[in-house]
């Protein structure tokens, strides 16, 4: 008798990371952030994923240190990145200096839009490392960025 072995297709890996006080979604700053939690958030990226075919990990740390550790540690497993990391996008060389090394496509994503906001939130030390950024479209902007990098993956 014939045996059939199904093909075991790898999907693409999409590592998401959030930075700090993104853990707080939901009651930081509503009228700013909105009301969906961070698992909200985990929840709705998981769905796309799977519309899309591609796998997703989710994480998130208030420590910029941590935040390095995951961009090497998945530098050979991910197919892609969206990043939005809080205040350290306009403070951190050490995250600029991570997506350079990693040689991946990065997506920056901000939920609010920080071109409209205070003026020291106006420079994004990543953005120049990054294939786009996506600013002020709440949590939708996470499901556009995983659309742009779905499609990346094909090319
Ligand atoms: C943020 C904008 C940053 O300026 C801020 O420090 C955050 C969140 C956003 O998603 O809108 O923590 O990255």
């Amino acid at each position: 008798m014939l045996k059939i072995v199904k093909n075991h297709i790898m999907q693409p890996l999409i590592l998401i990371l959030n930075g700090p006080n993104l853990n707080l979604l939901g009651t930081r700053e509503p009228e700013i952030y909105g009301t969906l939690t961070l698992s909200d958030l985990h929840a709705s990226c998981e769905k796309q994923a799977q519309a899309l075919g591609l796998a997703v990990q989710c994480l998130q740390s208030n420590h910029e240190g941590q935040l390095v550790d995951w961009l090497h540690e998945y530098r050979q497993k991910a197919a892609g990145v969206i990043i939005n990391p809080g205040a350290l996008t306009h403070t951190s060389i050490a995250l600029l200096d991570a997506i350079k090394a990693v040689d991946l496509p990065v997506i920056e994503v901000h939920l609010s839009n920080i071109a409209a906001r205070e003026s020291f939130r106006h420079h994004s030390y990543i953005a120049p490392a990054v294939k786009g950024t996506i600013t002020g479209l709440g949590a939708e902007g996470y499901l556009f960025a995983m659309k742009a990098l779905a499609s990346l993956c094909k090319a």
